[in-house]
């Protein structure tokens, strides 16, 4: 097993040092990525320790290290998990032949988009999440923010080491492009808009990294299946990191779910607001909320892009060699929620142009899994209350229920009734200016905010009073 190589510029498992022309490229790309961190990365606390995980080895046993670190002194580097030895590629139409270790000629631009597509995310989320440390509820919560913070940026150099590698001067322009989008910028915005919603508070944070990064994760999921190698295995490593941010996310809300619960006993009323928590109805609607943009990012029902993408190879399937069929789907179908009319069926369509309706659909059951575990905390606290999960035809902006308006129980209604009820389901200016007002910073080892209960265990066997980051 291959460890990683520390005493090289930039750390990695890829032999860097043999191949001098990417290295150069990537020497060059190297402080242009520094000074976005500085400018875009988390502000006004780069100079200050913290304890950080880094990726030492691709090892599952074993992979990172735990430490203080400046986060500018982060060492970001490029692991590739291990090849597999005669790998082959397991679907589309060139299922059996062996997997790409080049950029196959005829897929160069496809897979180009591909790869800038999913890069472009990393950055995003660092810049959304630019603010949040002055607000944090404590120093166990900022270090997670700050550990997801540096793997997504761990992340960008992942993408951009493919880029560089196998996609020469235009993978090269590429990686320059990705350093100068900034998310939410109306003039060069990030390439997909819910990595241009803003992060403002601690409650959307916790949102995002559970919706919306876990588009992420099965984005990656599907690319690791890839039938071009490096993409996949990189992509295979990035889901380790990744397996952390879900965790933050999860239980991030968990947390809240839980303080707010311990508060509605404590006062005997959900009407928490005078009291310093967040009310369930207000939790409710930035679940409607990060859940529906999250639900557009896997892209339109029936997609003929999301096709080719299969049949060439290039993205496969969430678990794509755990499934049993022949892999090609040219005559399979799959069931797909479509409208008709007034109404929403699900109607049997070609398997191959509903892949990302299906990719949709493992997201959303993994969604479901996390917020059954809310549910079980409101349960246990007595309180007769469920968060569901928003209908995927709720407040949506691509695909065929973009053109109409659904309530949050999946009933297709009308403008009128929209117009008098959105608010009762989507985070109001009043909400947001609301949970805004809780964001007062606690930066004391072991305290935390009211709104938010402290985590069962610290980080990586840490007490949960540990000094997470070191502010004096
Ligand atoms: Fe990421
Ligand atoms: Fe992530």
């Amino acid at each position: 097993m291959a460890g990683i190589d520390y005493s090289e510029r930039i750390p990695n498992n890829v032999n860097l040092h043999e191949n001098r022309r990417l290295q150069r490229a990537l020497e060059d790309w190297q402080p242009k990525f520094l000074e976005w961190w500085k400018d875009m990365g988390p502000y006004g606390f780069q100079a200050k320790e913290v304890y950080l995980r880094t990726a030492t080895s691709v090892d599952a046993q074993g992979w990172a290290k735990f430490g203080y670190v400046k986060m500018p002194d982060y060492r970001w580097g490029i692991f590739l998990a291990e090849p597999e030895a005669g790998r082959q590629i397991t679907f589309g139409d060139h299922q059996g032949s062996p997997a790409w270790q080049d950029v196959p000629g005829e897929y160069r631009g496809t897979l180009r988009r591909l790869i800038v597509t999913q890069g472009d995310t990393e950055p995003a989320s660092v810049e959304q999440q630019h603010h949040l440390g002055r607000t944090c509820p404590s120093l166990y919560d900022l270090r997670n923010l700050f550990q997801v913070n540096v793997e997504e940026g761990r992340h960008l150099w992942a993408m951009v080491y493919v880029l560089d590698a196998y996609f020469g001067r235009d993978g090269r322009e590429e990686s320059e492009a990705l350093l100068q989008r900034r998310s939410g910028d109306p003039d060069k915005p990030r390439i997909l808009r819910a990595f241009n919603e803003p992060t403002p508070d601690w409650l959307s944070f916790y949102m995002f990294c559970f919706f919306t990064d876990r588009d992420g994760k099965y984005q990656l999921a599907s690319l690791a299946e890839s039938g071009f190698d490096p993409l996949s295995r990189t992509c295979r490593f990035m889901l380790t990191e990744e397996a952390h941010h879900m965790f933050v996310g999860e239980t991030g809300v968990g947390r809240i779910v839980q303080r707010t619960c311990e508060l509605m006993r404590e006062h005997k009323t959900d009407d928490l607001r005078r009291h310093g928590g967040i009310d369930l109805a207000t939790i409710q609607k930035y679940i409607n909320f990060h859940c529906s943009v999250s639900l557009d990012l896997f892209g339109s029902e029936i997609s003929t892009n999301a096709a080719n993408f299969y049949t060439m190879g290039l993205k496969g399937r969430f678990e794509e060699t755990k499934k049993r069929d022949d892999h090609r789907l040219k005559d399979a179908t799959y069931s797909v929620a479509e409208l008709d009319g007034e109404e929403i069926v699900s109607r049997e369509e070609p398997a191959l142009v509903s892949l990302n309706e299906r990719l949709r659909d493992d997201y959303v059951a993994d969604c479901q899994r996390g917020v059954t575990r809310w549910n079980e905390t409101i349960k246990r606290h007595g309180i007769d209350v469920e968060l569901p999960l928003p209908h995927r035809g709720f407040h949506r902006a691509i695909g065929s229920f973009a053109e109409v308006k659904v309530s949050p129980d999946g009933r297709v209604i009308s403008e009128a009734e929209w117009d008098a009820r959105h608010r009762d389901w989507l985070p109001t200016d009043e909400d947001r200016a609301f949970v805004q007002s809780l964001m007062v910073p606690v930066v004391e080892p072991g305290k935390f905010a009211n709104w938010i209960a402290p985590p069962a265990r610290g980080i990586n066997g840490q007490p949960v009073d540990f000094e997470y980051v070191r502010l004096a």
